[in-house]
């Protein structure tokens, strides 16, 4: 029935009409870059719109809904997208502290309950989940991703595109899921947005690609087009990106939109003018142009011109409508805009409390010593830091549903959770401390800074104060949200002077400090790291942060999240990422001391400060008794590997299981190691449980040089521990 209902409804349509489907305006409601929403009702009642993005609540989308269903002639319904990246109103933690959890069911509920809330709203389309694997945290999206790793960073653009669209479009609580950048967004040039990629083939499918196709073999309905070349040809134009991988390898059958002006873009990176770009994505295999209006303004002329043929016309039109229908909308245009639900789902307080736990479970304690946390409930607690109470930074990056003024602050958090008998004070201490350039550019964007008028010796003195009156003090530094997201790349990965400054001035106290870290970057903290007793790293935990961080801090919550993202010692060393290759000149002593003519730095270490998998709990966890079922494995043969996992401290917690691999000889380089699985297992306290993986030749698959997934017979280490730096391991050999 879909294909003749297409079918029926294209062969009433005008070319006209066609390329309006193609069409994506944005509201200019909640703008993304510059809106241009003065003709909008107008080319929808003219058919010349497809959908509309970014524009928030049910009675608008409603009423945007109604002028296509009954005034345009063929009364076909828009979507409506929006980026609902990690929660709607409902805010989760940003995606690179979700990825932190490392637990699946969680991340699939977080998409899910951002579904229900958004599709409450009107919106049927989400621009999520990012899934561009990047090692490189000059970058400032690595926020809005999982991180650095190929196989993790699949398992989580599964669970994304399952909470999004349940594998039901149909429902009225899912919505459709677009995958995006396609493709390689996460590696441009020195970390700076938008800028050059360039990669080899043998990388793009062996590290980068493998997350889009989780996504696409999850089912999802969409994909964005990245904004950069691949192979010399932006994304948006690329034939062999678009067509040959995504739909002929792949098997991709839904629609593919642009990000936003993608097509114009394309006339920057000097592929010709607005007419021809516009040809060339139609033919490369785009389908939806986003805000630019290329396809609106000149696909007729070359059709006349014979530049596209009507055939490519129709196709891309015919994607665009099965996903409509798909979602119901041609049985039910208004299907999510139902008022009550808009009443009664959002920001519920059931809601509010997965949000809660969820972020809970992001915090990545990357160091306690003397088991200086968790906080007792008792004394008195000074807390300091301009993001100890700044509910409009606990979100974080694109967070575009979110009322900032419900978020919870680190203090209104801990003010909840700390109970009658701990004093709390609290002060600024400083200002976040951008510099002037930055300052513009916030304003630029309408961004309110909080910035205090108190000189910096009044801040402090406020602060020195109240940390004098203090049994521990608690200091909240680190990024304000803005400091990470798109278009905001970095050369300088370490808190803000001015904060480091206040910081110096905290441990001359001799008082006890805590470092409840804001960032949405892994950052260099060597200094800290020397000088802080505890570190709780914390990234933007979303709207019920403040409770959450609280949670943890006062041992309610053990943490158990570790990073997905390596922290550097410098930010020399990025890229940075720990399924490195070996070289053929690798460090060949343990202690990181410097060897002339081999691969390493004069003034650094090759390791990082924080490896990637690093976390650490309230308790420990003691791993013995590593087995593998057999020394030998056929093809069609799998192995067995277990290893028992004590729980041998004081507290009850949960630890992630990380199972790597070493291909030791390959026809192409293999990487030191690659993480290939993981279990997220709880154990109380003096507990011991056995964790059994299964290993298959699938996890011992790569691209060879002719791009052949393959496995190599020939020698394999295995790895289990707590985190990429362990030596724990087993080998067998992949018999032929
Ligand atoms: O979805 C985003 C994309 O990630 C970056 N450019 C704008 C799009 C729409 O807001």
């Amino acid at each position: 029935p879909k294909e003749m209902f297409v079918a029926d409804l294209m062969a009433r349509m005008t070319v006209d009409e066609k390329i309006g489907q193609l069409n994506l305006p944005t509201s200019g409601d909640i703008t993304t870059g510059a809106a241009n929403s003065s003709n909008i009702a107008k080319n929808i009642e003219e058919g010349k719109v497809g959908g509309l993005f970014n524009i928030k609540s049910v009675q608008k989308i409603k009423e945007v809904q109604r002028i296509a269903v009954e005034k345009s002639r063929l009364k076909i319904p828009l979507l409506f997208g929006m980026d609902v990246i990690h929660g709607y109103e409902t805010t989760f933690p940003i995606p690179l502290g979700l990825s932190s959890t490392w637990d699946m069911k969680l991340i699939e509920r977080s998409a899910q309950i951002a579904a229900q809330e958004a599709s409450a709203d009107g919106i049927n389309w989400t621009f999520s989940p990012m899934v561009d694997v990047s090692r490189d945290p000059r970058w400032g999206r690595v926020s809005e991703g999982s991180g650095e790793d190929t196989y993790l960073g699949s398992e989580i653009a599964k669970a994304m595109v399952h909470g999004y669209q349940q594998d039901d479009l149909s429902k009225n609580n899912s919505i459709l899921s677009c995958v995006k950048h396609f493709a390689l967004y996460g590696a441009p040039e020195a970390g700076r947005d938008y800028n050059t990629v360039d990669m080899s083939r043998i990388r793009m499918y062996n590290e980068y690609f493998p997350p889009y196709k989780a996504a696409i073999d999850a089912g999802v309905g969409s994909v964005m087009a990245s904004f950069n070349e691949v192979d010399g040809i932006p994304a948006t134009g690329n034939k062999w990106l678009m067509t040959d991988v995504l739909r002929k390898q792949w098997g991709f059958d839904g629609f593919v939109v642009t990000d936003y002006t993608g097509i114009n873009e394309m006339v920057d990176h000097g592929m010709g003018d607005l007419q021809t770009v516009s040809a060339l994505a139609l033919h490369a295999g785009i389908e939806m142009d986003m805000v630019g209006e290329g396809f609106l303004t000149t696909l007729k002329k070359s059709l006349d011109e014979n530049k596209v043929s009507m055939a490519q016309l129709d196709n891309a039109v015919r994607l665009i409508l099965n996903a409509k229908y798909d979602l119901g909308l041609f049985h039910d245009p208004y299907r999510y805009c139902d008022v009550t639900r808009a009443k009664n789902e959002i920001f519920t307080a059931a809601n509010r409390l997965e949000a809660r736990n969820t972020a809970a479970q992001s915090l990545v304690l990357l160091k306690n010593e003397k088991q200086l946390l968790p906080l007792k409930k008792s004394g008195t607690i000074a807390v300091i830091g301009p993001l100890a109470d700044a509910k409009e930074n606990m979100a974080g990056t694109w967070s575009v549903a979110t009322n900032m003024d419900k978020s919870i602050s680190l203090i209104a958090g801990m003010k909840e959770v700390a109970g009658k008998d701990t004093k709390l004070l609290y002060a600024k201490g400083s200002n976040l401390d951008y510099d002037a350039a930055f300052e513009e550019k916030a304003t630029m964007f309408g961004k309110t800074l909080h910035r205090d008028d108190r000189t910096s010796q009044e801040l402090l003195a406020e602060a020195l104060k109240i940390a004098n009156q203090s049994d521990i003090i608690v200091a909240a530094l680190g990024e304000s949200a803005e400091l990470s997201g798109e278009s905001s790349s970095r050369t300088n990965l370490e808190i803000p002077q001015a904060q480091k400054d206040l910081l110096k001035e905290l441990l001359k106290t001799g008082k006890p400090v805590v470092l409840v870290l804001f960032t949405g970057r892994p950052l260099v903290l060597v200094q800290e790291n020397e000088t802080v007793p505890a570190i709780l790293n914390t990234w933007f935990a979303g709207s019920e942060a403040g409770f959450a961080i609280a949670d943890v801090l006062f041992g309610n919550v053990n943490p158990s999240g570790k990073l997905t993202a390596t922290f550097p010692r410098s930010v020399g060393q990025v890229p940075i990422y720990y399924n490195q290759k070996n070289t053929g000149r690798p460090l060949m002593n343990k202690e990181g001391k410097f060897e002339k003519f081999r691969s390493n730095f004069i003034d650094e270490r090759n390791e990082p400060l924080f490896a990637f998998g690093y976390g650490l709990s309230y308790t420990t966890f003691d791993y013995s008794n590593l087995i593998i079922s057999s020394d030998k494995m056929r093809i069609n043969e799998t192995l067995q590997v277990s290893v028992e996992l004590s729980n041998t401290g004081n507290y009850d917690g949960k630890e992630v299981v990380q199972l790597y691999i070493r291909d030791l000889v390959g026809s192409v380089t293999r990487p030191v190691r690659e993480l290939k699985g993981f279990q997220k297992i709880f154990l109380k306290k003096g507990e011991t449980k056995k964790v059994t993986f299964e290993i298959s030749v699938e996890d011992l698959k790569f691209y060879n040089s002719d791009l052949e997934f393959v496995a190599e017979p020939g020698a394999f280490q295995i790895f289990i521990g707590t985190d990429s730096n362990t030596v724990n391991n087993v080998g067998f050999e992949l018999m032929k």
